[in-house]
């Protein structure tokens, strides 16, 4: 098969946005106990950080973490969390029924986002709790001192403001496994109503509402179009979450997930910009699309008698996923005018790139590389591409792109960074790139992340099983020739 690409200089989506390059760390299993944080690990510094999974962190080029939940937060008390470790209390955790012990809260995790260097987002428990305790964490964390919040932060050894801009009211309230789930008319108040209030305080905050938290919710679309006429003037994003497996033997729908990611774009983007036609107004939001990846979520099972960090959704991710994590990032960064934030989910352990045994190595997974590469790479501004390329039978999706691509481009730089996926299952696609009008000059560096082996994957015994390999690429008059083989993803440097 062959497929066409062209990239124009003045077909730009958007600047590469670095908060698309988000994850997630919840107090779910162990992405935060064993994961991040393990006092007594041989990697862990002073403050219990482990070093090895901080220094995957870096290299995996993650720019902003959000916390503490995830459903976690939607029956969590921050104060739990705060002050002498001693007097913290152990909590039953309802979403995950597990035991929270609250060694870890948010000075913590603030210390750790520091040392990390990632952005916080943070979230408001808006299931079990509403706008006065939104409020007093807000005041708790970012007003610099002389009340009785602020005050109590400052006696627990932390005397400057943390300074948190971003911030989400609630997570899934969508969703009825949700603790305290509402309705779309409830949600949209309250959310409105935290919002209004949390600005009062500082008028300078960035604000996510609670979208939906699947494509396939009975209320996705309704419930975007509610919570926005409510919140619409009050919030700057409205969320998106969006998890997705293999099913069967399904390779070609599974590969084509990133088709259903972009119809979900496209599909809140036009809900939000139909009320803000609605509402006369000039604004846009944008979405957060603050949990996505792949999950095989039929495997969680939650083991009985309320464990301390039980081991949760620790899947095992093959080559064929982090092919579809690529495609995911090409989708996200092909959206970048719409989605501003993005996270995914999540970080460590639990649903994640990186894995870390409780006292022993850390290692990254098959899907931490296109993640890191796309992270790494992506300079610039974001290219729309013009495409000619053949179509593919899906079960899920019907007829799809076998091809879908993405370029950004470093004007300063010189460089031109293209972004592949060949999503058939069985046919190599020979993908002629062609970026003369971007005249980019030097040499040619691509990788690919293939494996005829679908089922291959990382462990702790072979962490390199699945990386990415070197991919012959030749650039002739300005037009890249890349051959894609089946179920691949691949990134070409130019420059
Ligand atoms: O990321 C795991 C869970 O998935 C989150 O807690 C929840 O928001 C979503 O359903």
């Amino acid at each position: 098969l062959d497929a066409h690409v062209k990239f124009h200089g003045d077909d730009v989506v958007a600047p590469v946005n670095r908060r698309l390059f988000g994850s997630f760390a919840e107090h779910m299993g162990r992405c935060v106990y064993t994961g991040i944080y393990e006092p007594g690990h041989p990697e862990a510094d002073e403050n219990g950080f482990r070093r090895d999974v901080l220094a995957l962190v870096r290299e995996m080029g993650v720019s902003m973490v959000r916390y503490p939940g995830g459903n976690f937060v939607s029956g969590y008390r921050w104060e739990d969390g705060v002050g002498p470790v001693e007097e913290r209390p152990r909590r039953l955790d309802l979403a995950w029924r597990s035991t929270e012990t609250n060694a870890f809260g948010l000075n913590e995790f603030m210390a750790w986002a520091r040392v990390a260097e990632v952005e916080p987002m943070m979230a408001v428990n808006l299931g079990t709790r509403g706008i006065a305790e939104a409020l007093d964490l807000l005041e708790y964390a970012n007003h610099p001192a002389g009340t009785e919040l602020s005050d109590r932060r400052v006696a627990h050894g932390v005397a400057e403001p943390h300074g948190i801009r971003l911030w989400c009211l609630g997570n899934e309230m969508d969703g009825p496994w949700q603790l305290g789930h509402k309705t779309a008319e409830e949600y949209g108040r309250l959310a409105a109503e935290t919002a209004r209030a949390m600005r009062q305080l500082d008028p300078d905050l960035e604000l996510v509402a609670c979208g939906s938290s699947g494509r396939g919710m009975a209320t996705f679309g309704a419930w975007e179009a509610t919570v926005l006429e409510h919140t619409y003037e009050l919030v700057d994003f409205i969320s998106a979450h969006a998890y997705y497996q293999r099913v069967g033997d399904d390779d070609a729908s599974f590969l084509a997930s990133s088709v259903d990611m972009a119809r979900f774009i496209d599909d809140v983007t036009s809900t939000a910009d139909h009320v803000g036609a609605r509402l006369n107004s000039s604004k846009k939001i944008t979405i957060s699309f603050d949990e996505w990846n792949v999950w095989y979520q039929r495997e969680l099972e939650i083991p009985p008698g309320w464990p301390e960090a039980p081991a949760l959704s620790e899947d095992d991710y093959t080559v064929v996923d982090a092919v579809v994590v690529g495609s995911l990032l090409i989708t996200l960064l092909g959206h970048a005018d719409r989605v501003t934030a993005a996270c995914q989910a999540q970080l460590v352990n639990t649903i994640s790139p990186i894995r870390a045994e409780a006292g022993g190595p850390a290692w990254r997974q098959a899907t931490f590389h296109p993640f890191a590469e796309t992270a790494r790479h992506a300079r610039g501004r974001v290219l729309r591409p013009r495409t000619t390329v053949p179509t593919m039978a899906t079960e899920r999706y019907g007829q799809v792109p076998v091809v879908d691509c993405v370029a950004t481009h470093d004007a300063d730089a010189g460089t031109v960074a293209v972004f592949a996926v060949n999503r058939s299952p069985d046919q190599p696609v020979t993908v002629h790139v062609d970026i003369a009008e971007l005249s980019p000059a030097g040499a040619v560096d691509a990788v690919v992340l293939h494996d005829d082996d679908l089922t291959a994957a990382n462990s702790a015994d072979h962490p390199d099983r699945v990386r990415p390999q070197p991919l012959a690429a030749d650039l002739e008059e300005g037009v890249l020739h890349l051959t894609l083989p089946p179920a691949s993803w691949a990134r070409a440097l130019v420059g």
